[in-house]
């Protein structure tokens, strides 16, 4: 295979295991739409998150609660015409994943309809019925656990997750059970980074961070975050990338460098 093909093939799941195993990190970025989306495919980013972050970062809204699958199957299509290369992943929105087959019907609207090729839901135990039979269907499965924004009206605050010994033990233990229901990935988000790394030991799929330390296999920002774009306060875990760059196209691909040889996330990403 050629140097310019074997850069151009799409990656997938294989890949994305195979890097694992390599201990090769690859790099994930959210984006919304197709001009994005094909800057972020030509920068060499591995993996695209149709994220449901677009009802804060697009829509305006103080929260993920109200984006619906309309609008993610509207978005992630978009996506899809400018990703190529990037493996293509789409948030499954609140509660549309509350049963099995509610979860199945609006995941085939994602991959058929929006083009994705993978489908995120945020979960632990209690939603290993729906990873079990979306992935016994053949879709493809992230499951988010630690901090969980579709939650936040339960959770009250946007806080790190698995401080304490008896949340640290509940994760450890969603993330085991979530791949034994067929989850072929993980996202961790705001979760200390011995835990995550004692999570990325512990299972076979590999395990994106945000906010979740250097250990991760693979390490996702929000794209307006590395943009500077994002009004008022960012997120400890992010950085701005813009601000070293002349372009939008040079601030993505100094974030994919800066994954791929490890100097991002520095200490200062990270939580204890
Ligand atoms: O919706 C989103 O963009 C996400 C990221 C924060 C990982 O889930």
């Amino acid at each position: 295979m050629s140097a310019q093909s074997e850069h151009s093939r799409r990656i997938t799941i294989a890949t994305l295991r195979e890097m694992k195993r390599n201990e090769k990190r690859f790099v994930c970025l959210t984006a919304y739409d197709t001009a994005f989306a094909r800057i972020l495919d030509q920068a060499g980013v591995d993996l695209i998150l149709v994220g449901d972050s677009l009802g804060m970062v697009v829509q305006g809204h103080e929260t993920t609660i109200p984006v619906t699958m309309d609008d993610m199957v509207y978005h992630c299509s978009l996506a899809a015409r400018g990703a190529s290369r990037a493996m293509l992943v789409a948030d499954m929105p609140f509660l549309s994943y509350a049963t099995p087959d509610q979860a199945l019907s609006n995941a085939a609207r994602l991959m058929q309809q929006g083009g994705a090729q993978m489908v995120k839901l945020e979960g632990g135990d209690a939603q290993q019925d729906v990873v079990k039979h979306l992935s016994g269907n053949g879709v493809p499965v992230c499951a988010h656990i630690g901090l969980k924004p579709q939650s936040i009206h339960k959770m009250g605050a946007y806080r790190v997750q698995g401080r304490q010994k008896h949340a640290a033990e509940s994760m450890l233990y969603d993330a085991e059970i979530l791949q034994k229901a067929g989850a072929d990935m993980l996202l961790l988000e705001c979760v200390p980074m011995k835990l995550a790394q004692e999570i990325v030991r512990n299972v076979d799929v590999p395990v994106i961070g945000i906010g979740a330390g250097p250990y991760c296999d693979a390490q996702i920002l929000v794209l307006h975050d590395v943009l500077g774009i994002t009004p008022g306060q960012v997120p400890k875990f992010s950085q701005n990338f813009m601000q070293q760059a002349d372009s939008i196209a040079d601030a993505i691909a100094a974030y994919v460098q800066a994954v791929r040889e490890g100097s991002f996330p520095a200490p200062q990403h990270c939580f204890d």
